[in-house]
């Protein structure tokens, strides 16, 4: 069955399939282009973008410039395409300038993860931007409202609700609550549709999503768009380093685990859980404390970033995934959804939205 369109704030994406930002480096231009050009909606990730672009361009931009640069570079080669960025308010050292050059750049979708954006409004100001936040439960959605309409009299034009099956340091729950029943998408989903559906914001759906079919159920359900990450990370375009994807690709489910910094073993220096692939470097080598952070993009003014004042419980997030595009000499963490063990083979984006429109 086609699936419908999916216009937010003006825009119109051919069919109602939206590619997660993914950092670092991940969802970078190959990705983000291919997926504009098969009728998606692309989104980049800020995470690292100075790097990123210093790689591409071998020109040292701070972040602001570096930002606006990728986002027009996904405009000149998609001609003219809409493009969306993921910026995740936890990189507090970049967060600003991100939002910023992203708006400059001439950006139409700010999808906003990792914290509540309670500022974005304020920042972006009068540009006609698409404001995206992703949340993981209703209450959230509430206070960004709140706090959006009250302060700077704006609405989000969509939500991402996020369940917890993704990947990433946005499990949206607490370590132990990842598994409960209250939290799955399908019940989290509900009641954020019912206040979305109040205030006319639309709502896309990301988490544990595979099929077509998943698509279609979605759709029925009410939901206005769906979210893909862990389906395109093995793709030909997508940014994870040639190790990454194989390991992706055999991984399987038992290959899968929650790193948490208060296990027997390191997670992130984000304090975050992260759904990672066991076999990553950055969490089983025995010299994962050598990768110490020297990047900074996480770090809080008035704190060290606590790879470099816990190494032991925690590897650094920084190098750990640049180095999973294949990048630095930091060891890799390599991070999926619990979908990554039905991910057999390295495909192309073309074949996996041919997969995702139900045309083969
Ligand atoms: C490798 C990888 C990196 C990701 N990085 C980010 C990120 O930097 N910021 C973010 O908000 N979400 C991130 N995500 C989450 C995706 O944007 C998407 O919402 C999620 O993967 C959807 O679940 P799925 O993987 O089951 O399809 C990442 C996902 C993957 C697989």
């Amino acid at each position: 069955m086609p699936l419908p369109k999916l216009t937010i704030r003006g825009r119109e994406i051919a069919t109602s399939i939206v590619q997660g930002g993914m950092g670092v480096g991940v969802s970078w231009l190959d990705l983000v282009v291919a997926v504009i050009m098969e009728g998606g909606l692309g989104t980049l990730s800020s995470a690292a973008i100075d790097r990123l672009v210093y790689f591409e361009t071998g020109k040292k931009m701070p972040t602001r410039e570096a930002t606006c640069w990728a986002v027009k570079e996904v405009k000149r080669r998609t001609g003219g395409g809409y493009v969306g960025i993921n910026i995740m308010q936890a990189l507090v050292r970049d967060y600003v300038d991100s939002v910023l050059g992203a708006v400059d750049g001439g950006v139409d979708f700010i999808m906003a993860s990792a914290g509540l954006h309670l500022r974005l409004p304020e920042i972006v100001g009068n540009k006609d931007v698409a404001l995206i936040p992703i949340v993981s439960s209703d209450r959230a959605l509430k206070i960004i409202c709140g706090r959006w309409k009250s302060r700077h009299n704006r609405l989000p034009d969509a939500v991402i609700l996020e369940g917890p099956q993704s990947a990433g340091g946005h499990l949206g729950v607490k370590i132990g609550e990842i598994d409960l029943e209250e939290n799955k998408l399908e019940n989290l989903f509900p009641p954020i549709k019912q206040y979305a559906n109040f205030l006319g914001i639309l709502v896309i759906v990301a988490g544990g999503l595979f099929y077509h079919t998943d698509i279609l159920r979605w759709h029925a359900l009410g939901a206005d768009g769906a979210q893909f990450g862990t389906r395109l990370l093995a793709t030909k375009e997508s940014g994870a380093s040639p190790l990454f994807k194989q390991e992706l690709v055999k991984c399987g489910a038992e290959g899968i685990i929650v790193a948490y910094p208060t296990q027997n073993y390191p997670g992130s220096s984000s304090g975050l859980p992260f759904r990672v692939i066991k076999s990553s470097p950055a969490f089983t080598h025995n010299q994962w404390r050598k990768n110490i952070c020297d990047k900074g993009y996480i770090k809080p003014k008035d704190r060290d970033c606590p790879a470099k004042s816990d190494p032991e419980r925690h590897f650094c997030i920084c190098n750990s995934l640049l180095a999973a595009i294949g990048y630095g000499d930091g060891l890799p963490l390599f991070t999926t959804g619990t979908n990554g063990a039905l991910i057999k083979e390295i495909s192309t984006v073309a074949r996996v939205m041919k997969e995702l429109r139900g045309e083969i």
